[in-house]
């Protein structure tokens, strides 16, 4: 069973030699190990049972480091890496030779991203290699948000978790990937569109497809919680199909009067849709448990980080 502690030195004798560790990062908890070697970076689909067409974010702990990794980088990235990192953006850039091709599953470009953390960036910054970091659940699943989610599910894999405590988003990074100068948005996330814009002006999203996703984490079954059936909208609607007392809800600010207050689970009470996004992934876990086959969640206002809610819940939801 993997230690879970604050040792940063223990998982840098752990990472230096060859293995994988949990670490923490503003977003989500990540399955790190070292970008650079080819035979580290296949342990990482191993542990997480993910599709080797689906690559992996790398991990940078100052700007400088991006210099080896990166052929070349468009103005507007320059932009958003000076302004959002550390942060929880990711950008796709083409890279170097360096980047062995299983981790970005033979594309010409890497993701890369420097994590608001300061265990984490204090990691990175005593290692002499990036962490590939996917986040640290098996594939499919939704994303670990402490050191005991990533205990939970991968604990019998591996040896070190880095503990940081909970996260402070709940929600992966934004992923932004470039068409020629042209930034698109390819993962709602940690860092609102809004925000982006404001930086770089509007900004054009790409569209979620089943068949072939530009980013693998736009498939749409996905940060699924285990077996549940997950519903969108008004329990109402779900009235005829579901069993009450199989069922629950998840609901933005305030509970539904005509249905059972301790099978309600409020993402937040106050309508802060950051501190919505923060519980998300929590609530979707604590669902995931015997006795409960249902959810039917709410949908949140479509703006700032409620976007990046509803788009993690369309893709738990089931497609029927
Ligand atoms: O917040 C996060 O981004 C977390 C923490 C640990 O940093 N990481 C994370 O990684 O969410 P992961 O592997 O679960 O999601 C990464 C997404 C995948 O959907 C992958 O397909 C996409 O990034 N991706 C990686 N490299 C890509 C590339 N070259 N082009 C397009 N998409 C890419
Ligand atoms: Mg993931």
């Amino acid at each position: 069973m993997a230690e879970i502690g604050q040792n940063i030195d223990e998982a840098i004798r752990v990472l230096k030699n060859g293995e994988l560790v949990g670490i923490p990062t503003e977003t989500v908890y990540g399955l790190a190990g070292n970008a650079l070697d080819p035979e580290v970076v296949l342990k990482i689909f191993e542990v997480k049972k993910r599709p080797a067409f689906d690559p992996l974010i790398v991990h940078i702990g100052n700007h400088k480091a991006l210099d080896e990794l990166i052929l070349k980088i468009p103005v507007k990235a320059v932009k958003l890496a000076s302004v959002f990192w550390p942060g929880p953006l990711t950008l796709i850039l083409p890279k170097q030779k360096i980047i062995p091709d299983v981790v970005t599953s033979g594309l010409p470009t890497v993701a890369i991203r420097m994590p608001d953390h300061p265990l984490t960036l204090s990691l990175l910054n005593s290692l002499p290699f990036p962490l590939a970091a996917p986040s640290a659940n098996p594939f499919g699943y939704v994303s670990p948000t402490t050191a005991q989610h990533v205990a939970d599910q991968l604990g019998q894999k591996i040896s070190y978790i880095l503990d940081g405590g909970e996260c402070d988003i709940g929600i992966e990074s934004t992923i932004i990937g470039f068409e020629g100068e042209d930034p698109v948005i390819y993962r709602l996330g940690g860092k609102s569109v809004e925000e982006i814009e404001d930086t770089v002006g509007k900004i054009r999203a790409i569209q979620t497809s089943s068949s072939r996703p530009a980013a693998p984490g736009m498939l749409l079954s996905h940060y699924a919680p285990g077996e549940k059936k997950v519903f969108l909208g008004q329990w109402e609607q779900y009235r005829k199909i579901l069993e009450r007392d199989e069922t629950v809800l998840i609901r933005f600010r305030k509970p539904d009067p005509d249905f059972p207050p301790d099978r309600q689970a409020i993402l937040s009470e106050r309508g802060d849709l950051r501190e919505a996004a923060k519980n998300l992934f929590t609530t979707l876990r604590r669902f995931d448990a015997p006795g409960i086959t249902y959810i039917v969640a709410e949908l949140m206002p479509e703006e700032g980080f409620g976007r990046a809610i509803n788009d993690r819940l369309r893709r738990a939801a089931t497609l029927e």
